[in-house]
């Protein structure tokens, strides 16, 4: 029953003067100045108009970039889109399912992981099933998961956030794909982050028929305001999802702006470099301050802060005007994730963490 449901909760979006916000793992920088021309100038009458209804120019660009063809790319409005018609696609709404066909009602993933996907399987009136990552945020070994017995390796669907979400840890192409190997029914590759990464799996979707990438504008292309995400699989797969989206699920100024992205493509690249050389100077700098840092590969750190419990620590920063995340899980609890900004906010960070460690002490 909807009553029952449980929303998702994404992080604050506070309109505080003056605050730095990191909790949301948004891109620091702006789109491309061609990207915001190319915007504006389609910002005149033709908004009455409809777009089109599948973003077609939009996947032979990305097809284009990826070398496969128009038929392996979807597009939707934000990979959250993407995630919520591939459930729709593979997952039996679990009430109508016998008992002994649970699995074709299941929606499996690794966890922690991003936080929707629980929330899209209860929607969808199906199963969610949390099988645990290693305590340091690695992939169990195939061997683990058959010996452990609470992987299903015919769920319905199974999500694998890589590079991990919260923790930021990075996965080699060879251990996912022998996990996609093993597995019989199909897996989806969310690599919102891939991008702040040194490894990524988009050939697995080309070569194993059951295996889909997904992929957003919204992080490395600093898009999130426009909503568009997309995905790698098989054609069948693709001409499936085409039949349970939205007629016109991608809005007019996202494709033009997704489009003109991929036309300027070096000046993100420069972001991405500027983005994991952030990172890694307040990995270090934290570190020096007695921080447990975990290495990343995304735009974000999950690093557990020395004295009081982390969620103290969210409060004396939000004192200070930094804004960054805490999850209350157990495993979680003891850690804050911190978006990485531009040079000048992490600044701001790391002189608000050495305050506040000098009053501490
Ligand atoms: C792992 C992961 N996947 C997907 C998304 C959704 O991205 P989009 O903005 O494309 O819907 C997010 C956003 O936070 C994310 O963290």
């Amino acid at each position: 029953m909807v009553r029952d449901l449980h929303a998702y909760v994404p992080g604050e979006q506070p309109k505080i003067r003056g605050l730095i916000k990191l909790n949301t793992n948004e891109n620091p920088y702006p789109p491309a100045p061609a990207v915001l021309r190319a915007v504006r100038k389609a910002t005149d009458a033709r908004l009455r108009l409809y777009p089109n209804p599948a973003s077609a120019p939009l996947r032979e660009k990305l097809a284009r970039l990826h070398g496969c063809a128009p038929a392996n790319i979807f597009v939707g409005n934000g990979s959250d889109e993407v995630l919520a018609c591939l459930i729709r696609v593979f997952v039996e709404p679990g009430a109508a399912v016998p008992a002994r066909h649970a699995a074709r009602a299941t929606v499996q993933y690794l966890w922690p992981c991003y936080s929707l996907y629980p929330v899209l399987a209860e929607t969808h009136g199906a199963r969610a099933h949390a099988v645990p990552l290693e305590p340091d945020f690695a992939l169990p070994a195939v061997e683990k998961l058959r010996r452990g017995r609470s992987w299903r390796f015919n769920a319905a669907l199974s999500l694998i956030t890589t590079p991990n979400a919260p923790s930021g840890r990075g996965y080699s192409t060879p251990e996912l794909e022998a996990l996609c190997v093993a597995q019989r029914g199909p897996v989806v590759l969310d690599e919102a982050y891939v991008d702040f990464a040194r490894d990524h799996a988009l050939p697995l979707a080309l070569r194993h028929p059951h295996v889909i990438v997904t992929r957003t504008f919204s992080k490395s292309y600093s898009l999130c305001f426009q909503r568009v995400g997309y995905c790698v699989a098989h054609p069948d797969v693709v001409a499936a999802l085409d039949k349970v989206r939205d007629s016109y699920n991608v809005n007019g100024l996202g494709q033009v702006a997704a489009m003109a992205t991929l036309d300027n493509l070096p000046y993100y690249r420069r972001n991405f470099a500027r983005v994991i050389q952030t990172r890694e100077r307040i990995r270090r700098e934290l570190s020096g301050m007695g921080w447990d840092v975990l290495p990343s590969d995304t735009n974000f750190l999950l690093a557990r802060p020395p004295g009081p419990p982390a969620s103290e620590w969210l409060a004396r920063l939000r004192a200070r005007k930094i804004l960054v995340r805490w999850f209350s899980s157990q495993q979680l609890a003891p850690f804050l994730r911190i978006t990485v900004g531009s040079d000048a906010e992490a600044g701001a960070l790391l002189r608000a963490v050495a305050a506040i460690r000098r009053r501490e002490g």
